[in-house]
């Protein structure tokens, strides 16, 4: 954190200043603490993390602007990891920070010369080489696991047998494996959504969205392992609701939405009578039983006993109610674009959603979230790919055309030309607002119409 202060007011006080000089003497005076031991102390960022030495350094709601701004500076230079050595002397330590703060980072021969040049020799930059960026098909193996497991529990697989346990633990590991190492890679691959088995994409989607929100929140791992368990099993009790009301091609009337409203409470049950109770179980049977508690507790089931909703029955609540509104169902008109899913949860942020969660949902998807179709200023139409890179603003995700000469090209929408943005969003679409999208053939969408549940 004083590392973080440090180097925020060096991009706004010059070395002779007594605030900046405030914060570089502390700062020392911490180096010289660590260093004392083993003679150096390595600050690094991964996935998203701040790291001291080896050991994770958790963010709370208080710190997380620190750490945001921590992790967006190594990410803007590409730095791994800093390692501070002993002996670093204080004003060696005021031109490193105001290199890390001033200098321009997209000039090529980058921090390690800067530094250099002003003769900072006792911090080492580690940078994030070629070799980090090697897992295309990791990603998508997580996901299919999950998948699988999901189809087989859907058969009758229970998640009490033995087995199932077993498959139910590693699937989870692994997809808390993948967001670890990569949180980007998983965003992109909850825009899949089959129409025809709902549950199945709906659950893993759900528990890489609940996942990726625990992760940015500062959860262990193994909290993290307990959340995707939970939030993978959230609307298991839909297996048993009546298949006739669950499959129904239809508007449902009210008796049949009152059977439908079952399933938090089946599922709850179904969880606590089957395999020994663990708390990783027990806040499966939580998560269930919350899941449509919304945070003020309207929602359902009506219940006087609870006077709060869990942290992870607040989390899947958001993660189930955006995966649940991008995806068209027969009984709502039209479904929700990504954006569209994403102001109305900030809108209703601090009532039916934790204010706090909604925030960091927003900076983890973007303005425009995955999957969103975008009418870029040009005229150009792409459907966004991938959310905005870290340290660039909210509305400038990646983008990959899917009309006109350069159709299948993606755009990083925070390229900048002159001074200004060469791309910006000027409008959302609609796939299923027919007619909205000029040259672009409406059969891509096809998916998009169809119904069943
Ligand atoms: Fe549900
Ligand atoms: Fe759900």
């Amino acid at each position: 954190m004083a590392l973080s202060a440090a180097i925020r007011t060096a991009a706004y006080y010059d070395p002779g200043n007594a605030v900046m000089q405030h914060a570089c003497t502390t700062l020392a005076e911490l180096m010289a603490d660590q260093t004392e031991q083993d003679g150096s102390v390595t600050v690094g960022i991964h996935s998203h993390c701040v790291f001291l030495g080896k050991a994770r350094v958790r963010t709370t709601v208080s710190t997380h602007e620190r750490f945001t701004f921590l992790v967006q500076l190594f990410e803007s230079w590409g730095i791994n990891t800093l390692t501070f050595f002993a002996g670093l002397a204080e004003d060696e330590l005021m031109r490193a920070l105001l290199v890390l703060a001033r200098a321009n980072r997209t000039d090529s021969p980058g921090l390690a010369e800067a530094f250099h040049a002003e003769g900072v020799e006792r911090i080492l930059i580690d940078t994030i080489g070629a070799g980090s960026q090697i897992q295309a098909v990791a990603p998508v193996e997580a996901y299919a696991a999950a998948m699988q497991l999901s189809i087989d529990l859907g058969e009758g697989a229970s998640a009490g047998e033995r087995g199932t346990g077993r498959r139910l633990r590693h699937v989870t590991q692994a997809v808390v494996d993948q967001i670890l190492r990569d949180p980007r890679s998983l965003v992109a691959l909850t825009t899949i959504k089959d129409f025809d088995r709902y549950l199945i994409t709906h659950s893993t989607n759900v528990a890489v969205l609940s996942v990726l929100l625990g992760q940015r929140l500062g959860l262990s791992k193994a909290r993290l392992g307990e959340l995707c368990l939970a939030a993978f099993l959230h609307d298991a009790g839909k297996l048993e609701v009546d298949p006739e009301v669950l499959q129904k091609p239809g508007a449902l009337d009210d008796e049949e939405w009152e059977e439908m409203r079952r399933h938090p409470v089946l599922a709850a049950h179904g969880l606590l009578g089957g395999q020994r109770l663990t708390p990783a179980s027990m806040r499966a049977v939580v998560v269930a039983f919350e899941h449509h508690l919304n945070y003020d507790l309207s929602g359902y089931p009506r219940t006087e006993v609870k006077d709060s909703v869990s942290l992870f029955g607040n989390i899947v609540a958001i993660a189930d109610r955006y995966d649940a509104l991008t995806t068209a169902r027969v009984y709502r008109k039209r479904n929700f674009t990504p954006h569209e899913t994403l102001v109305y949860l900030l809108t209703n942020a601090g009532t039916l959603f934790d204010p706090i969660l909604v925030k960091l949902f927003a900076e983890m998807v973007g303005l425009y979230p995955p999957g969103t179709v975008v009418e870029l200023s040009g005229g150009e139409v792409g459907v966004v790919s991938e959310p905005p890179r870290l340290g660039s603003p909210l509305d400038r995700p990646l983008v990959r055309l899917i009309a006109g000469e350069d159709s299948g090209a993606v755009r990083d929408l925070s390229e900048q030309q002159n001074g200004g943005f060469v791309r910006s969003v000027v409008n959302v679409l609609n796939p299923a607002d027919k007619g909205q999208l000029p040259g672009v053939d409406p059969s891509i969408f096809t998916l998009e119409q169809q119904g069943g549940d």
